[in-house]
């Protein structure tokens, strides 16, 4: 596929469903990959979990640190390492997320406000945090995993929707504000994902329709490579067979 042997990768959301399938594709590709977790002991086992794909003592592939992407300070701090520890940080990939019900109708602001706090600032802060080693270099590749909700609103999701348009408009400026600076910033867009979650809450369904986990780490692949150089302020759809 790509070579991304030479790249350094930070890596958000990476201990969820579609983070780590994200994760191993990295990998695969030769890139070193850091993960910022919440939960050390989550990274750890999921670090664990790589086996031979996480590099050696002498070579690790995998670094694993607590730091709060939603903590400004945490975050920036855990990018100073990444780039103490591999002297160069290419890629940003953010894939934290998840799904929460809540009406249009009811108002709701502290849902909105949770899903936002949840979506968007923590992508904004950890991007913001890599951006400023990306620009010193002049090269760098950000990668926002939102959703198609962020197109057209979705009943029952209104947080939802307005959170995953605020971060594809947010990621669209940012791609303007950098396109002449090495950068690119795209956002993937998947709707619904074949994962054991989406089976169980919608049995009746065919989720041979829907897109996999692999089918969308294919798509940020992509787009950290030097070969997406020419596409910036996209919003890639990934919607499979739906
Ligand atoms: N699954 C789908 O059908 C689907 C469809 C459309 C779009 N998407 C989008 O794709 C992305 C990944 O989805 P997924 O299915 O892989 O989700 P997931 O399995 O629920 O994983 C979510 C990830 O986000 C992290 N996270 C959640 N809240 C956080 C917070 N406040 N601060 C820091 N990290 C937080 C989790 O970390 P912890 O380990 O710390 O909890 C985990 O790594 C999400 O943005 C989701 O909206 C998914």
């Amino acid at each position: 596929m790509f070579d991304l042997s030479k790249r350094a990768v930070v890596l958000t959301g990476a201990t969820g469903n579609i983070g780590s399938t994200v994760l191993r594709a990295y990998l695969g590709q030769g890139a070193h990959v850091a993960i910022p977790v919440r939960d050390l002991a989550r990274g750890d086992a999921l670090r664990a979990s790589l086996g031979d794909l996480a590099g050696t003592p002498d070579d690790p592939r995998v670094l694993v640190q607590a730091a709060d992407p939603g903590d400004r300070a945490a975050i920036e701090g855990f990018v100073e390492q990444v780039v103490r520890a591999w002297g160069r940080l290419d890629v940003v990939a953010n894939l934290i997320g998840g799904y929460a019900a809540s009406d249009a109708a009811s108002g709701d602001l502290a849902a909105y406000r949770a899903y936002w706090d949840q979506k968007v600032a923590t992508i904004v802060a950890a991007t913001t945090a890599c951006l400023r080693p990306m620009r010193a270099r002049g090269y760098g590749r950000v990668v926002n995993v939102a959703s198609t909700a962020a197109l057209k609103g979705e009943k029952g999701a209104a947080g939802y929707a307005m959170a995953n348009a605020a971060l594809l408009r947010w990621t669209e400026s940012l791609a303007e504000e950098v396109k002449r600076e090495g950068i690119t910033a795209n956002s993937v867009l998947p709707r619904i994902i074949d994962n054991a979650e989406n089976r169980a809450a919608m049995p009746k369904a065919d989720p041979s329709r829907w897109a996999t986990a692999a089918e969308i780490a294919a798509v940020v692949l992509f787009l950290s490579t030097d070969e997406a150089s020419g596409i910036t302020g996209s919003a890639i759809p990934v919607t499979a067979r739906t």
